[in-house]
């Protein structure tokens, strides 16, 4: 046997050891990316639904399906058989040219918008998020002229260097250089860790009052009085802040902060990348608060994982052909005909399910349970949710200082594969956000099931009594 056949029986999947895999990994993959937040990171081989499957064939419960880019279940039939489809018909096609698929996409989430927002518009697909948020950029500079923009304190968009600039962790632009465009942050509306120190009972929005403020005299750096323009092209929001522990604003925020920006001609981007097809029980997460953005980017679910495709969406004026001429952006894999197929599906999909009551019925179970956990462990801090974009936040003793030692645990215990609740041995995997990166996001299947929610609990609160024997 050559060394070429020796090295394609190794790599037989399932042949080599999970050791022997992660000694090449740690020679041959660059750490460059988020593996590696753990010390031992898991290998899966297998998924179905809502669960996924190690080496050793150890079931996992997953609470975070690839941070919401999965929200249809691992393996979907209905979804992997379009794909399955649409490789024997048309698997590649160059993205100049048309395919069907693609403008139905396109047609449905356009028509969609002008029923929710009674607003005319178009959609520009990108592969990534961070490129669609990329495209966003360039529809607000070539519409307005400006460069800066304002974001939120918390908020997440991506890590290509446009989305890292208006990305709030100082951490992912720190060895890239000077970054010019980086957006003004704003804090955002974390009731639970006011940053003003204010009750939200009590409060009237003061955070937005504040935000307001700035725009009271030049002095405050963001607005010439003289001409009531500002230097700011856009703000981009997240419709609940998603790697920032999914945090939702309270009511008559983005209602009085859209309101602030069109007085001086800011555009709103509204970013749904990880909340949009869905996951808080509407469609985009920003139709709980009766706002209408400019622009609104998504990506991840829209193919459930499968071939990626991620859009822009917005209203004519800042895309029509007059104004976004053909050329102004472009990718080779955008609009790739594997993604818009799946994409198409997922909305049949979603046409012909009914989330808008399933996912706020499960979301409140789930989350009604995380509850009663809060009640019995003092270290539980704060639970909330909308639909199924559940925060749950990990303190110390007093409910309040953050625990991000106890959230590593959990998570560690959890990925370790352990755990026996529900009768067997088995693993729980947690995605974890927050400012003081100890928040878990929980973002099941929309097809989770009563059981498999109590279980994830029984799971969770199994990894939490471990990890707080552990401490000692
Ligand atoms: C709200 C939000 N925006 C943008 C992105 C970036 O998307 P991508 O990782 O596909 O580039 C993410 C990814 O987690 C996200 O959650």
């Amino acid at each position: 046997m050559n060394l070429t056949q020796k090295l394609s029986m190794r790599s037989l999947k399932g042949k080599m050891k999970q050791k022997e895999l992660l000694k090449l990994e740690a020679k041959y993959c660059s750490w460059g990316d988020t593996v590696h937040y753990v010390p031992k990171p898991n290998v899966f081989e297998r998924s179905k639904g809502s669960f996924l499957y190690d080496t050793k064939g150890t079931e996992y419960l997953d609470l975070q399906m690839w941070y919401s880019a999965a929200n249809f279940g691992y393996k979907n039939e209905r979804l992997n058989t379009a794909l399955k489809n649409q490789i024997d018909v048309l698997p590649q096609l160059a993205c100049q040219y048309l395919h069907e698929e693609k403008i139905q996409l396109a047609t449905k989430l356009s028509q969609r918008m002008e029923i929710t927002f009674e607003e005319k518009g178009r959609v520009h697909f990108n592969v990534g998020g961070s490129s669609a948020i990329e495209d966003a950029m360039k529809l607000v500079r070539n519409h307005t002229g400006r460069n800066l923009a304002f974001a939120f304190m918390g908020g997440y968009h991506g890590r290509t260097l446009g989305a890292s600039a208006i990305t709030s962790s100082f951490r992912y632009r720190e060895h890239y250089g000077h970054f010019g465009d980086r957006a003004f942050f704003i804090p955002y509306p974390y009731c639970f860790r006011c940053p003003y120190d204010k009750k939200k009972e009590s409060c009237s929005l003061h955070c937005l009052k504040l935000f307001e403020r700035l725009f009271e005299t030049e002095y405050y750096s963001v607005v010439d009085k003289k001409t009531n323009k500002s230097e700011f092209g856009a703000f981009f929001i997240e419709s609940i802040q998603g790697t920032g522990g999914y945090i939702i604003p309270p009511q008559g925020y983005f209602k009085g902060l859209k309101q602030i920006l069109e007085r001086y001609n800011i555009l709103m981007v509204d970013d749904e990348i990880q909340m949009g097809f869905f996951r808080t029980g509407k469609f985009w997460g920003i139709e709980h608060f009766d706002v209408v953005p400019d622009i609104i980017t998504f990506g991840k679910a829209l193919t459930n994982g499968l071939n990626p495709i991620s859009g822009v969406w917005a209203k004519e004026k800042y895309i029509s052909p007059d104004v976004f001429p053909p050329g102004s952006t472009h990718s080779t894999f955008s609009s790739n005909t594997l993604g818009t197929t799946v994409g198409l599906e997922v909305l049949k999909l979603i046409g012909e399910s009914n989330f808008a009551e399933s996912i706020p019925e499960k979301g409140k179970y789930l989350t009604s349970r995380f509850k009663a956990l809060q009640q019995k462990y003092p270290e539980i801090g704060h639970v909330d949710g909308l639909g199924l974009a559940i925060r749950v936040e990990m303190c110390q003793k007093d409910g309040y200082t953050p625990n991000k030692e106890l959230t590593d645990r959990i998570e560690v215990i959890g990925l370790g594969g352990k755990l026996s609740a529900g009768g067997k041995k088995r693993g729980l995997v947690l995605d974890v956000g927050g400012y003081y990166k100890n928040t878990f996001t929980l973002a099941p299947s929309f097809y989770i099931t009563k059981e498999e929610m109590d279980l994830g609990v029984d799971l969770f609160e199994e990894a939490f009594k471990k990890a707080l024997k552990k401490k000692g």
